[in-house]
C-alpha cells in the first residue's frame, strides 16, 4: 500500500508523530507551510480566528499531486477546536485525490477539542472526493505513547485495506 501523509505542523507535536508513522509504514511525506506565517504573537488571536471561520490559507507547495498512492493520510493540529486552516489550504492543493482512500488524525491538547475537530475535517477531505475510511485523534500524553503510535499505524493500515 503505498501511503503518503500529508501534514501541518506548527510546534513540531504533528511532525514528530508522523515521522516515526512515516517509518513505520514506509509512507512519503509532504509538511506544509502557509505563505504567510504565524508568528507566536499571533497564531492564537489570528490562527484561532481563522480555523474557527474555516477559512483556507494559502499554502506551499501549491499543488499535490497523490494519483500515485493507495492511501491518502492527513494530518494536523487541532486549533480552537478545528483542523488549521493551513491544512485546509493543502486540501483546497490536492490534485489526482478523486476515489482515493484516505485517514486523517488530529493532534491536540485535549482529546473532547480533537474529536470536535473530526467532522469538518473529514467534511472538507470528502468534498475534494476522498474517501475518508478512518480518523484519529491524539492528546498530548498519546503522541508520547509508542503504544498509541503502535495503534494509528494499524489503523491506518486498516483502512487501506478496507474497499
Ligand atoms: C493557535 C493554537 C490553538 C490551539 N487550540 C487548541 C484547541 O482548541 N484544543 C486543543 O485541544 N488544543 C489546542 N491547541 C494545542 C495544539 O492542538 C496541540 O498542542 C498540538 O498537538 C500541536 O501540534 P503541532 O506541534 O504539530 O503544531 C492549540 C495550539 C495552538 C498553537
Amino acid at each position: 500500500m503505498k501511503t503518503i501523509i500529508i501534514y501541518h505542523s506548527y510546534s513540531g507535536i504533528t511532525k514528530a508523530v508522523v515521522e516515526k508513522i512515516k517509518s513505520i509504514l514506509s509512507a512519503d511525506s509532504i509538511e506544509i507551510v502557509p505563505k504567510h506565517p504565524y508568528s507566536s504573537l499571533m497564531v492564537y488571536p489570528k490562527g484561532c480566528y481563522r480555523a474557527m471561520k474555516g477559512e483556507v490559507d494559502e499554502v506551499t507547495p501549491e499543488k499535490i499531486d497523490v494519483s500515485g498512492y493507495d492511501m491518502v493520510v492527513m494530518a494536523s493540529p487541532v486549533w480552537a477546536g478545528k483542523p488549521t486552516p493551513v491544512i485546509n489550504g493543502a486540501i483546497r492543493a490536492l490534485n489526482g485525490c478523486k476515489g482515493s482512500q484516505a485517514f486523517l488524525f488530529l493532534t491536540c491538547g485535549a482529546k473532547n477539542s480533537g474529536l470536535e475537530a473530526v467532522s469538518s475535517f473529514r467534511e472538507r477531505m470528502n468534498d475534494m472526493g476522498l474517501q475518508v475510511s478512518g480518523d484519529a485523534v491524539l492528546d498530548k500524553k498519546d503522541v508520547q505513547n509508542p503504544e498509541m503510535i503502535e495503534n494509528l499505524s494499524s489503523l491506518i493500515r486498516s483502512a487501506g485495506e478496507k474497499t
